[in-house]
């Protein structure tokens, strides 16, 4: 199965709020979720959505609003649902 990936935002932007903070928790995320294996985590160039947070992006969809207090909610309620998704659309062939 080939991965998708993840992607979070490195841009000078999301760097100054935090993004190096949040990294390693994400990775966190994907472990404690076994993600390990549908998904690659990539750090990404300005999403052009720097006002709003920190910015994650899966596929078409971009999650904003990031801060290192919310990213596990949002990563719960709104980015695992894309990617269990994904991962049931891909076992169905
Ligand atoms: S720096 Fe992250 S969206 Fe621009």
């Amino acid at each position: 199965m080939t991965k998708e990936n993840l992607y979070l935002c490195m841009g000078s932007a999301c760097h100054q709020l935090g993004v190096y903070e949040v990294l390693p928790r994400i990775q966190g995320l994907i472990s404690q979720y076994h993600l390990e294996e549908s998904i690659e985590l990539k750090g990404s160039f300005c999403l052009e959505t720097c006002s709003s947070g920190i910015v994650m992006k899966f596929q078409d969809k971009l999650f904003v609003d990031i801060n290192p207090a919310n990213l596990e909610e949002k990563f719960i309620l709104e980015i695992l649902p894309e990617i269990q998704l994904k991962m049931q659309e891909c076992s169905h062939g």
